[in-house]
């Protein structure tokens, strides 16, 4: 085999472990094993028909060609319109921009904006790309620790203490993975009051945005003045059960959006033309198989939260969106990426390491609830079994 030397980048470039465990749990199940799936962030609920059929027809249409870069103008509207009507910005359609998933928001966000001499405040624990992308593109990754004792909200103090002249984008994510936790509307006041202070950049990633247990959302997106530097990440994936669509978007400030385009143009082109269409029905659709999806994750939400504090050494917090909970094993005596291996080889439980996301994740496991009640049940049992 050719013994190819890779370029430097590729060295500062990670991965997202939930694909590895899963492909790991994958290969036990080849062998005739049986593996509960606690690792993978997808909903378990199937697209709705009515999205369904409307890809179906945008296809016999013969909506099968390149589209504009930044997305179709109706989709664009319809998101704008979307964002209106749910109150979270008004914005306009050439402020948005449709990507094949939400993750090209992030990786063009980062490439447009970050290199050399940047630094990138993100949470930690949190998604591992942002940290990724961040020391691919050059810059430097600064963690902004979440603590269980502040119910794993950004610690507004600490933050300040993390900001220097370098620091150009703070990454934030409500409702989080891996947590389930939500910034409160006076954590949102606070991060935008320190964005404008010291004309920080802010990603705020709400792709778990119809999923959440409390009342309402609260977005830096709420203050005054932060359209103007801020990028919302957002998409389809989560909240119809489309991750594999790949649809997103990403509102951006004026500015921002023909860099971004021409990363898109770059890259990959345009996003699925007919996917598009289906992506207006699900916007301007019927919301009650979202409402049911939402009121399903709050019940197995509960049984977990509720199973995990029963279980010797375990203590769990409830979330407070997303379908992920973030359960402290420091109890057990066991490293978080021990007991995850653990689970996985002697159980058949698959959950990934809260080192997946972090070295703040050292401690804890994340599991994800979006999976049958009764293999959630099982998964706890196990669990159980295991540690005594
Ligand atoms: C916090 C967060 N942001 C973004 C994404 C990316 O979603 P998409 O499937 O739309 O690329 C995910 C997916 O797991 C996520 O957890």
């Amino acid at each position: 085999m050719t013994d190819f030397r890779l370029a430097d980048r590729m060295s500062r470039l990670g991965t997202e472990s939930a694909f590895e465990v899963l492909a790991r749990a994958k290969a036990l199940e080849a062998t005739g094993r049986s593996i509960i799936h606690l690792e993978i962030g997808e909903p378990d609920f199937p697209t709705a028909d009515h999205i369904v059929e409307a890809a179906i027809e945008a296809l016999r249409g013969g909506h099968t060609h390149y589209v504009p870069a930044p997305g179709i103008p109706p989709l664009r509207e319809t998101v704008a319109n979307f964002l209106g009507r749910t109150g979270r910005m008004n914005t306009t359609p050439d402020r948005v921009v449709v990507t094949p998933g939400a993750k090209p928001i992030m990786f063009f966000t980062i490439l447009a904006l970050c290199g050399e001499g940047d630094e990138v405040l993100y949470p930690d624990p949190g998604f591992p790309m942002y940290e990724s992308i961040t020391a691919m593109a050059g810059a430097t990754p600064v963690p902004i620790p979440l603590r269980e004792a502040n119910s794993f909200r950004i610690d507004v103090d600490e933050l300040a203490g993390l900001i220097t002249e370098r620091s150009k984008l703070l990454i934030i994510n409500s409702p989080h993975n891996p947590c389930g936790s939500a910034l409160t509307r006076q954590d949102c006041e606070a991060i935008a009051e320190l964005a404008q202070r010291h004309d920080l950049t802010v990603l705020t990633d709400e792709v778990y945005w119809a999923i959440r247990y409390g009342p309402e959302h609260a977005s830096v997106l709420d203050v005054d003045g932060m359209a103007e530097r801020t990028i919302l990440l957002d998409g389809w994936s989560k909240t119809f059960a489309m991750t594999g669509w790949r649809l997103g978007f990403g509102v951006f400030p004026a500015a921002l959006v023909e860099p971004v385009t021409r990363l898109a143009i770059n890259s990959v082109s345009c996003t699925s033309a007919f996917s598009q269409y289906a992506a207006m029905a699900a916007l301007e659709g019927p919301w009650d198989g979202v409402d049911r999806m939402v009121e399903e994750f709050r019940r197995r939400r509960d049984i977990i939260v509720a199973g995990l504090n029963d279980i010797p050494g375990i203590s769990c917090l409830e979330p407070h969106g997303a379908f992920y909970v973030f359960p402290n094993i420091t109890g057990t005596g066991l490293t978080a990426p021990d007991l995850a291996a653990r689970l996985l080889n002697d159980g058949g439980v698959a959950a990934l390491s809260g080192t997946a996301f972090g070295p703040c994740g050292e401690g804890y496991l994340r599991l994800s609830y979006a999976n049958s009640v009764e293999n959630i049940k099982a998964a706890l049992d196990i669990i159980r079994k295991q540690l005594s």
